[in-house]
């Protein structure tokens, strides 16, 4: 069973590490055949092959870590990655690759912007010098210039484009947790106006009945008295904000559902045709949806979920469906809280089922005859 966390979070983060490996592999790749392709001295090959190397372990450590390492280490990261990037150009000439794409992406992720983007036109325009004076031509070299700014900005787009997820992943978790201690803290405001006063009044009169009791016994009596008035009030007072969270209604449980759902960044679509309904089924079914919305928070990563609830005939069906559902959903059982819901509809003579269908939306349908 996913946990909350896990479950918002999805599998897609490691998804997206992957992609961003895949990338930085497959340029590397396309480098290192560059480097192979004509022929070179064994010394030589295998100092590139160690310069490219070099190359890769820093790359992935400015994707991994773009912007946390203080500014002089990321300073001197891209210096060295610079020194590796040019001196083999100078040292073997056209046969080192254009690795410059890979600086010029270093660049754009670990310095600030302003400064970035002139060193990338200098980075670009250094490769472009250095070809043309290892005698490539102009052509050749723009040539590579250009391949090295399009791996630079690739690598830099796509790195920047991870970020940008897993802060929105972030702000999306935060929303759920903000909106669970929303409902939280309204419970314990309830409960906190309700027996607050009652029990501070309580203490009082129980304190002075205690100082009187030898002094004045009668005033003591009233007190007392007063005490079991109050404590009856508080109990009265108790069961009726009970009632109050039992006697749901259907439609206030939608709007509440809507409201809660889009302080998690989950759009509720929201239909609902159907006339009074009786007391019971109105109150099972706001139940029902209480549950389904907590699910939906809990067990997926959901961005849209569709409410609808429709009378039709003596039926009334109540159909709750979200995306974001992790693969695991699959093969769910019907946990504590499908199970109780299934047996509070039987009560009323309803049904409930609950199915991730084709289209991968986790749907949970509840039908109740009227
Ligand atoms: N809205 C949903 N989206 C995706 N999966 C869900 C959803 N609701 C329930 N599930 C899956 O069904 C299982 C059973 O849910 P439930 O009976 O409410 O138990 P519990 O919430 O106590 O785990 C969950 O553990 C989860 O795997
Ligand atoms: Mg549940």
């Amino acid at each position: 069973m996913p946990s909350t966390e896990s479950a918002r979070h999805g599998d897609g983060t490691p998804r997206v590490a992957h992609l961003q490996l895949a990338i930085l592999t497959i340029l590397l790749a396309a480098q290192i055949s560059t480097l192979l392709a004509g022929p070179m001295p064994p010394r030589q090959l295998t100092a590139s092959l160690a310069a490219v190397t070099a190359l890769a372990v820093l790359q992935a450590r400015h994707l991994r870590a773009p912007a946390r390492s203080p500014l002089w280490l990321r300073l001197g990261l891209v210096s060295a990655e610079g020194l590796t990037t040019y001196l083999p150009l100078l040292a073997i000439g056209a046969a080192w690759p254009g690795m410059g794409g890979f600086l010029a992406a270093s660049v754009l992720l670990v310095l600030p912007g302003r400064a970035a983007w002139p060193l990338v036109a200098a980075v670009i325009m250094g490769l472009f010098a250095a070809a043309m004076s290892q005698g490539l031509g102009v052509r050749n070299s723009g040539n590579v210039a250009i391949a090295s700014l399009a791996v630079g900005l690739t690598l830099f787009g796509v790195c920047h484009l991870t970020s940008t997820i897993m802060h929105m992943r972030g702000m999306h978790t935060e929303a759920t947790q903000l909106a669970v201690v929303k409902e939280r803290l309204r419970f314990a405001r309830d409960l906190h106006d309700l027996l607050g006063y009652n029990l501070a009044a309580i203490t009082l009169k129980a304190e002075l009945s205690r100082r009187l009791i030898r002094k004045d016994p009668a005033a003591a009596g009233d007190e007392l008295r007063d005490v079991v008035d109050i404590a009856r009030q508080a109990v009265a007072e108790v069961r009726h904000v009970v009632d109050g969270y039992r006697n749901i209604s259907l439609a206030q449980e939608i709007a509440a559902a809507a409201s809660l759902l889009a302080s998690a960044d989950v759009a509720a679509r929201v239909e609902m045709s159907c006339g009074i309904l009786p007391d019971k089924v109105d109150s099972v079914l706001a139940m029902v949806l209480r549950e389904l919305t907590t699910n939906i928070l809990r067990h997926s990563t959901a961005r849209n979920c569709w409410i609808t609830a429709v009378q039709a005939d003596e039926h009334i069906t109540l159909s709750v469906a979200n995306d974001g559902v992790p693969r695991a959903a699959a093969n769910h059982r019907d946990g504590g809280g499908l199970e109780n819901l299934a047996s509070r509809l039987e009560a009323v003579g309803g049904t409930l089922s609950a199915t991730v269908c084709d289209d991968g939306r986790f749907r949970v349908l509840a039908e109740i005859a009227i």
